[in-house]
């Protein structure tokens, strides 16, 4: 059966963690599913891990559509939720219409937003009109050239206006809030307040499920893995030496065999050639 919000919220009541995983194509998602993930983010962190750019930023709706509709096609039951990339959700309207674009042409069946209070009355119109609306506080990268990158909300108005937010969220129609990069008493305190899950990724063991990009968590990432992360399998590793194998085979002449080929009758092929 496929993976519905209202599910999310069935995992929270019956404290059942919910892992989440970042997914940018068609082989991410069915090997996701495959292993039993129930959610997959297309993350617009696909800028920095499958296009090679520094920020989230230089991300397009055009980007995302291109992406989900790969992850989407490979999921069956898993739930898929797409990043709305930065400023095109600036007002209710546009969200609709990037929205509209990821749940009609890519196939996804939620949205993610960054922010609180100021993109209240976005998630609401969007719950109106049945677009599923996921949150995002804490360190939001959209805003990282405001934020810096670094662990939000640990001073006391910080900490006010976080509950805030994820509660004002909550009352707009959100099914879910990603916290990103919060003290781990504060991320658990805001899950226990709300109704609604919290996934968490740099936000400890309190939160309702937890998120995790594809490249760290498979050892794909460049330089050292971030605290938050923890590299699951070397994929990068297994990569690498499945292509020199490669590469060595080819130039020792050992691959192809005659088994890679298909063969063809010696006198058809004489013909041919006269
Ligand atoms: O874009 C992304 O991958 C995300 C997760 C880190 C939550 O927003």
């Amino acid at each position: 059966m496929p993976i519905t919000p209202a599910d999310l919220r069935a995992f929270k009541a019956r404290r059942e963690p919910i892992p989440v995983i970042t997914a940018y194509d068609y082989p991410s998602a069915r090997l996701a599913e495959a292993a039993g993930v129930p959610v997959l983010l297309v993350g617009d962190s696909v800028g920095m891990t499958v296009l090679g750019a520094a920020t989230t930023l230089g991300v397009t709706l055009d980007i995302m559509v291109h992406h989900a509709r790969a992850v989407a096609k490979g999921a069956n039951e898993a739930l898929v939720i797409a990043d709305l990339p930065f400023l095109t959700y600036a007002d209710p309207m546009m969200a609709v219409a990037s929205a509209g674009r990821l749940l009609q042409e890519a196939g996804v069946h939620a949205v993610k937003l960054e922010g609180g209070l100021a993109v209240v009355e976005t998630v609401k119109k969007l719950t109106e009109l049945g677009v599923p609306v996921m949150g995002h506080l804490g360190f939001t990268p959209q805003s990282q050239h405001q934020l810096g990158v670094k662990v939000q909300a640990k001073d006391e108005a910080g900490a006010r206006r976080l509950l805030a937010d994820a509660l004002a969220l909550e009352a707009a129609g959100a099914f879910a809030i990603v916290l990103e990069l919060v003290p781990a008493a504060l991320a658990a305190a805001v899950s226990q307040r709300l109704s609604i899950p919290t996934i968490g990724i740099g936000a400890g063991g309190g939160c309702d499920g937890q998120v995790q990009v594809w490249h760290d968590l498979l050892g794909l990432g460049e330089g050292r893995p971030r605290r938050h992360t923890k590299v699951f399998a070397e994929a990068g590793a297994t990569i690498t030496e499945g292509l020199k194998a490669y590469v060595a085979e080819v130039k020792s002449g050992a691959f192809p065999t005659k088994a890679n080929g298909s063969s063809m009758d010696a006198d058809v092929l004489a013909r041919a050639l006269t």
